[in-house]
């Protein structure tokens, strides 16, 4: 693969045909995957494996772990952050129906996969880091919804790297690069 460089605050896209290995290089960005050829360097530094460089980065992937509690305590995932602050987030990710008392089950077993992506996004912004990773996390959603929130996500002060198998033009415009790794 070639050489793909990230800097900070752009906003990039990921793309290439299924199985090409774009989650696989989400993995290695977040430190997911130790076990790799190449060199991932960061501010001039050649990352070592043992390093924990990436610390901070909010990676959010398709498999979002949900357990018998509030929305709240879900997303805040004991952190000290304000039913307010939950509450706007919810209306960014347009889960405005829910609030944070909402009564989540284990595995998040009364909501639509989409809803639990957003949760999982919810719970990545709620942690405010300077990089964002995301994994097809508007794949399940309707174009007007993953247009609003990647809208969102792209006007943020912070590096934002997205997988994606749907870019649409309006998205396109607002990115810094589009990375198709396919090949
Ligand atoms: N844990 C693993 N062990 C071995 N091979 C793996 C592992 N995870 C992924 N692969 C392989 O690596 C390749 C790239 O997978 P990856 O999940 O990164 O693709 P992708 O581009 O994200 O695909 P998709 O668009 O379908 O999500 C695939 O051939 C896959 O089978
Ligand atoms: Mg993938």
């Amino acid at each position: 693969m070639k050489d793909c460089v990230f800097e900070y605050p752009k906003k990039y896209a990921i793309i290439g045909d299924s199985g090409c290995g774009k989650s696989t290089l989400l993995k290695i960005i977040s430190g997911e995957i130790e076990s790799y050829q190449g060199e991932v360097i960061l501010n001039g530094v050649i990352k070592s494996k043992s390093d924990n460089l990436f610390s901070d980065i909010a990676y959010v992937n398709q498999n979002c772990f949900l357990f018998n509690d509030s929305l709240y305590n879900n997303i805040a995932l004991g952190r000290n952050i304000s039913v307010e602050k939950i509450n706007y987030l919810l209306k960014v990710v347009s889960l405005s129906e829910f609030s944070a008392d909402y009564l989540i089950n284990e595995g998040g077993k009364n909501l639509s996969g989409g809803q639990k992506q957003r949760i999982a996004l919810c719970r990545a912004l709620a942690l405010e880091k300077p990089v964002i990773l995301l994994d097809e996390v508007t794949a399940n959603l309707d174009i007007n919804t993953a247009e609003k929130i990647e809208s969102y996500l792209l006007e943020m002060p912070c590096m934002v790297i997205m997988v994606t198998h749907h870019l649409s033009e309006n998205i396109r415009q607002k990115l810094d690069t589009v990375i198709d790794i396919s090949n």
